[in-house]
């Protein structure tokens, strides 16, 4: 498959149509339902970090989150779709709507010192959604680059921006190895020490749309740091918990009940502001759980970072008053990726063309809103050509020209999902204190090439390379085409000049 441009105009729904029908059906519409709102809807777009795939309510978790579950049921729940095993690649994808081999982001993530972003001539979201008229702002985690103001979400399309640049800072003092890094527009914010992340970025939320001017359609990129560790929540939210054994698991709990609880405080306040009936609300997580620090994604096989459904098979859901009734309150078992949003939003919700882009993913909408069959039939997962031997921090001198098993790969092709090279720990992790044994992996430690059927078995505990070498040799095949078609990884060395001492004790930017 090439790279395409999405473009699907039947999904326009402020497309042109021909006057003699718009116009009676205007009148029509104006005598039924009073005046009528003709721009595009406001966008609420909420990232959770390091959520588990089985830490959500509707996925029968100990946890309860009774907003996202009063959402989720109202709405059109995702239960085949599909987002990076790691922070900064997901976050790529989402900007971006290209594969990790199209912006040379293929290996880990963007670490604080290094010199490193979002290529500044890829479009991001931002940028479309502004062109067709939305205020846009980010309230959270950016985590695709620092190094260089231009990287700053303030350079790329977002209005305004109230949150920290990295990753894994405290969520009371906001700080990462000393630095501070919570950044209000593109200045140090300094006082908030002391008050909770998931607390402080709710409130910010809420004070942009009592804000908002609603004659314009609004983008609200929410990107929470819950449920990423470190391991911290006010007392109070550990009250329903307290019969967790594991420490870890229960202030996870508390954490993920502290972003429910927020998340209904936001969808509240758009309500009271009359501005939920023409939103569109969309739920995701960046990866999968990390199951040492509190997170859990049974009965998936693997966790976050690995290329196993555990690190990437994720939770997602899409709330609307816009929805047809016909499907709110369903499950939508299609095929959906995170790259996917990007052509959804710029040419499904806001009726914007996709001009300027080169896109890996495609337009959802009519497959969320009308289930129709999703038009993506491949995806692929990643090539990360440095993953093995170790990282080392340094630049790739080889580079092998012919795709092989060795890779650290993988891709999904309808039912089929291929796996090469080291995927990571291949293990099932049941809930801790939930009593289950789960099978045992016995792969030999050398095997590198697996394949499953993911319909038939989504745990991933049957593999079926050697019964069906013909489709193992088909994906091996397309693994180099897009290895071929693959920007070089990008992983510079790390840069002293990075150091918080340097900048007034703030993590900034070192490069002009
Ligand atoms: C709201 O936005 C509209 C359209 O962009 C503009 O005409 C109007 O002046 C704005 N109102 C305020 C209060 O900013
Ligand atoms: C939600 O709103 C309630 C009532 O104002 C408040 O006590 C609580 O702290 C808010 N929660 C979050 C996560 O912002
Ligand atoms: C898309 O086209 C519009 C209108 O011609 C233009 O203003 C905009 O800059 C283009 N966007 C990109 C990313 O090329
Ligand atoms: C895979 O490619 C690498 C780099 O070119 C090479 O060193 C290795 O021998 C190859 N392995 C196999 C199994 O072909
Ligand atoms: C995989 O992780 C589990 C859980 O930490 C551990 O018990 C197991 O030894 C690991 N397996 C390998 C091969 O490292
Ligand atoms: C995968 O399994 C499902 C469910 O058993 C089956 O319907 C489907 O035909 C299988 N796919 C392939 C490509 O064999
Ligand atoms: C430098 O950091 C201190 C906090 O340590 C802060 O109060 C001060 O405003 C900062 N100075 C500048 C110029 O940002």
């Amino acid at each position: 498959m090439e790279q395409h441009e999405t473009m699907d105009r039947q999904s326009r729904p402020y497309g042109p149509s021909p006057s003699y029908i718009l116009i009676p059906l205007l009148l029509l519409l104006v005598i039924v339902a009073g005046p009528i709102d003709c721009k595009p809807p406001n966008i609420l777009f909420i990232l959770a970090d390091d959520y588990g795939f089985h830490d959500i309510g509707y996925h029968s978790s100990e946890i309860e989150t009774p907003n996202l579950n009063r959402l989720a049921a109202g709405g059109v729940r995702l239960e085949n779709y599909y987002v990076q095993p790691i922070c900064t690649p997901t976050r790529s994808q989402l900007m971006s709507g290209k594969y990790q081999i199209h912006t040379g982001l293929q290996h880990e993530v963007i670490y604080p010192e290094m010199p490193s972003c979002l290529p500044l001539d890829d479009v991001t979201l931002a940028q479309k959604l502004k062109e067709s008229g939305y205020a846009t702002h980010i309230v959270g985690k950016w985590h695709l680059g620092l190094y260089k103001k231009a990287c700053w979400p303030t350079r790329r399309g977002f209005d305004t921006y109230f949150g920290y640049l990295l990753g894994s800072e405290d969520y009371y003092t906001h700080k990462r190895m000393g630095g501070l890094d919570l950044r209000d527009q593109e200045e140090p914010a300094w006082n908030y020490n002391g008050v909770y992340s998931t607390h402080l970025f709710t409130q910010r939320a809420q004070d942009i749309l009592r804000g908002q001017n609603s004659s314009q359609p609004l983008f609200l990129y929410l990107p929470f740091q819950a449920v990423h560790d470190p391991l911290e929540v006010p007392e109070r939210y550990l009250q329903p918990y307290l019969h967790i054994k594991d420490e870890k698991r229960r202030i996870y709990a508390g954490m993920v009940a502290c972003m429910d609880e927020g998340i209904g405080n936001i969808t509240q306040t758009m309500d009271q502001l009359g501005l939920w009936k023409d939103t569109v609300l969309i739920f995701s997580t960046d990866n999968g759980g990390q199951i040492y620090q509190g997170g859990n994604n049974w009965p998936l096989r693997g966790w976050k970072g690995s290329l196993w459904e555990g690190g990437m098979h994720g939770i997602g859901f899409v709330h609307s008053p816009l929805l047809p009734a016909k499907v709110q309150g369903t499950i939508n078992r299609e095929l959906i990726h995170v790259s996917d949003w990007f052509p959804t939003l710029v040419a499904g919700l806001a009726g914007g063309s996709l001009n300027g882009t080169k896109l890996d993913g495609y337009n959802m909408w009519n497959t969320i809103s009308r289930g129709d069959p999703s038009p993506r039939e491949e995806l692929l997962h990643n090539i990360d050509p440095l993953y093995a031997p170790p990282t080392t921090h340094s630049m790739p001198v080889i580079r092998a020209k012919v795709f092989n098993e060795t890779i650290r790969a993988a891709i999904r092709s309808g039912d089929w999902k291929l796996i090469t090279g080291s995927p990571g720990n291949s293990s099932w992790i049941p809930p801790p204190g939930s009593g289950i044994t789960p099978p045992t992996p016995h792969d030999p430690p050398d095997k590198m090439v697996w394949l499953f059927n993911i319909t038939a078995d989504p745990n991933e505990y049957y593999d079926m390379s050697s019964q069906r070498p013909d489709v193992v040799q088909r994906l091996m095949q397309r693994l180099q085409y897009y290895y071929e078609g693959s920007m070089p990884a990008f992983f510079p060395p790390l840069d002293p000049r990075a150091n918080p001492k340097y900048h007034n004790g703030t993590w900034s930017d070192w490069e002009k």
